[in-house]
Parts: C-alpha cells; structure tokens; sequence
C-alpha cells in the first residue's frame, strides 16, 4: 500500500526545531528536485554510465536486510533502494520530502507489484516515526542535500533501534588530488549538459558539485558517526573515492535521543 504522509498541496511539513535559514535550504532542494523529478532516473543512467544501479545493489546487498524486519529508506527519491531493498522481504517506508520523486516512486513500485513498500512525503530533519523502530536505514545521494548533516543524523539515529544498521551510498571527495580535479572537472562541465539536454535544466545538475564541495564526505561522514557512538563504522570507496559507503552500526546502550533537539 502506498501512502503519503504529506501535506494536502503537495508541500512538506517544515523541519521543527530549526531555524529560517534550513527551512529555505529545504525549500530550494525541493524545487530543484521537483524540477528534475520525469527525468531523474534518465539522468542518473547517462551521468554515471548505469553504474549507479551496481552500487546501489552493494548497498542492498551489504544491508542483509530480511523478513520480519522494517526498513527506512530516506530521501528514498524514485525509489532506487527501495525496490532492491523490497526484494529481499522485509517492511519498508520509503520517505521524501519531495512530492513528484515520491509520485515517480509509487508508479515503479505499483509497477513491480512492491507492496511491502510504503511511502511518505517527510522532511529528514523530522521523521514521523517513533524512538528505537526501524532496524535499518538507507540514505542513497539525500544526506549531502540536508541543512543539516548533523541533525538529520542525530533524528536517523533516534528512530533506529539499538543494534539498527545505517548505509549511506553518496558522491565522495577522492583523496588523490589528480583524480578529484579530473572528478570535479567532470561534475562540473558535464553533469549541467546533461541536465540541460535531458530536462532543460543545467542548473539543478551544477548543484552536484555545490553541494559535494560543502559536504565532509566520507572521512568527515566517517567522524561524525564514530562521535556519535555509532560503532563498527565502514567506508567503503568505490571508483577511487569519487563514491562511497558508509555502514554503521547503533549502539545496543546508545544514549537516549529526543525528538527535534537542535544541535
Ligand atoms: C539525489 S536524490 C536521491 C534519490 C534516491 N535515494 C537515489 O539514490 O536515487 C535526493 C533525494 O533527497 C530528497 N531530500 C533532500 N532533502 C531532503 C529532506 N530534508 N528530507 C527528505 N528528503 C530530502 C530529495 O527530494 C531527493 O528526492
């Protein structure tokens, strides 16, 4: 069953707790991605040659998501994750804040008869869920999009129950300085080309390489969850660094998180 928890005209609840300036943070990404939303998939196939969908398989793979448990794929988009995740047989919510990546996401999902799967327009920064619910969370390409990498990880943390795994699958900062040039080079020329011929829109693609620039990216990533008590924290580098992931796992005795507490 698909089901949006979403507002009635298609916008997002706002982030509680956090000021004006993540509120229009969350607002300029929603529109970019509702700008790109029909031809996200596409563009995702031609910038990364198809290889996004072999790593988004690892994540799945590496998740050992299984029957009986409850899964949360954030910022789940047109629901790439969701589907492979769905596959190996637990219950799953996918959530974004964006209304027409959800509507792409409930199409391909009613398509391949997932209905393990629901769906719900929310904001990272506020999760409708309770303390201690899901087993796993997966954020594919979302994390690098929040206000508020912190928070957004402290409200992911709260709704896992202790000994929940976390995967994030995102864009990386090589540590080579020769590859990361050529890499930033790359996202920088390319990706706005392939944004303006597929959906007439290069900025929304430019955005990439923005958002990476301001993002800790995998060491940064890596830090920040070892700090917050996560423990047996993985990086896995794919293509030199240009991608990775990271998998953590919660604390059976973590510190009690409350809900919209600002860092
Ligand atoms: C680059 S897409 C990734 C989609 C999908 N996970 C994938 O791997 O293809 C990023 C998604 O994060 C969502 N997003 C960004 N900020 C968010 C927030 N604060 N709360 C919920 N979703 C958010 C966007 O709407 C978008 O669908």
């Amino acid at each position: 069953m698909f089901w949006f928890a979403g507002l009635a005209d298609g916008t997002c609840p706002q982030p509680v707790g956090t000021g004006t300036e993540t509120a229009s943070h969350a607002k300029k990404v929603d529109q970019l991605f509702g700008a790109i939303a029909r031809r996200y998939d596409l563009v995702n196939d031609i910038q990364s040659l198809g290889l996004h969908r072999l790593w988004k398989r690892r994540v799945v793979a590496l998740s050992e998501f299984r029957e009986g448990e409850l899964g949360l794929d954030l910022c789940c988009g047109t629901g790439d994750l969701a589907i492979g995740l769905a596959k190996r047989g637990g219950s799953l919510v996918g959530m974004d804040m964006n209304h027409p990546m959800l509507r792409q996401a409930a199409g391909r999902l009613a398509k391949r008869g997932r209905n393990q799967v629901s769906l719900a327009q929310a904001d990272a920064l506020n999760l409708p869920l309770g303390d201690g619910t899901v087993d796993l969370v997966t954020v594919g390409y979302g994390l690098r999009n929040l206000a508020n990498l912190k928070a957004g990880l402290r409200e992911i943390t709260r709704v896992l129950k202790p000994g929940g795994r976390l995967l994030i699958l995102d864009f990386g900062k090589p540590a080579n300085r020769v590859i990361r040039s050529v890499y930033f080079l790359y996202l920088a020329l390319m990706l706005p080309v392939f944004g303006w011929l597929c959906c007439g829109n290069a900025s929304a693609y430019a955005y990439i390489l923005k958002s990476l620039k301001k993002y800790t990216a995998q060491k940064g990533v890596a830090a920040v969850l070892r700090d917050m008590g996560y423990h047996s924290v993985q990086v896995i580098e794919i293509m030199a660094g240009t991608m990775s992931i990271h998998i953590a796992i919660k604390q059976e005795h973590h510190p009690q998180i409350h809900r919209g507490k600002t860092l």
